[in-house]
């Protein structure tokens, strides 16, 4: 697939089948994550792998509890309630596999840094026919130390970019993106 028609076709997909992606594919993703720019040439991210769509569904299961008992600190999140309350939500949408983008501590852009790894990592998915979509909600469960403890998250490692991958049940959703707004072109 052209990097164009990446670019332009890429959305999130929230349906997958539970075909299990190749440790290989995965490995792929991730290198053609670590391709992107980074501030000072510093590099300072790592990776967490999380596969099956069973083990993935239980993380779902813990990340809508704590946010359920969390909510009043997290005022912005008050209209997902009813969704983090549903049983059948699956915040995964059936996902096989989920790949975490930390910041390393010491960066001088780390955010930065590790969004872009984030973009080309979907970009790649994409381009291999493959579905993704960043999981902002899943970051809340990876800041907690026992969360952090269980899958041996270093200290000063940031969750960044909880992005799932897998194999499209469907097309996704076409999301219509607005044009640039240009504040200024000086000719
Ligand atoms: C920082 C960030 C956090 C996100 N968190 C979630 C999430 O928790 N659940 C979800 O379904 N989509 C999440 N998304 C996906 C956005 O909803 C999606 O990118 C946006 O609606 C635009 O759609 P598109 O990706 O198809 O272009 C997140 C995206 C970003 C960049």
């Amino acid at each position: 697939m052209e990097l164009r028609e990446a670019i332009y076709s890429r959305r999130s997909v929230r349906a997958y089948s539970a075909e299990p992606l190749s440790r290989e594919t995965l490995e792929e993703l991730m290198q053609a994550a670590v391709q992107a720019p980074t501030a000072m040439n510093l590099q300072p991210w790592a990776f967490g792998v999380i596969e099956g769509v069973e083990r993935l569904r239980a993380y779902s299961d813990r990340t809508k509890a704590y946010l359920l008992d969390n909510l009043h600190s997290l005022p912005g999140l008050e209209q997902y309630r009813e969704l983090f309350a549903n049983p059948d939500t699956n915040l995964f949408y059936g996902a096989p596999a989920l790949v975490v983008i930390f910041a390393k501590p010491g960066g001088v852009a780390p955010d930065f840094d590790c969004a872009m790894a984030a973009q080309n990592l979907m970009l790649a998915a994409r381009a291999e026919g493959l579905g993704t979509c960043w999981i902002g909600f899943f970051a809340f469960l990876l800041n907690q130390a026992e969360v952090r403890q269980e899958l041996g998250v270093p200290e000063d490692y940031r969750p960044i970019a909880p992005i799932i991958v897998g194999h499209p049940l469907q097309p996704a959703e076409p999301v219509e993106k607005a044009a640039p707004q240009v504040i200024f072109w000086q000719e």
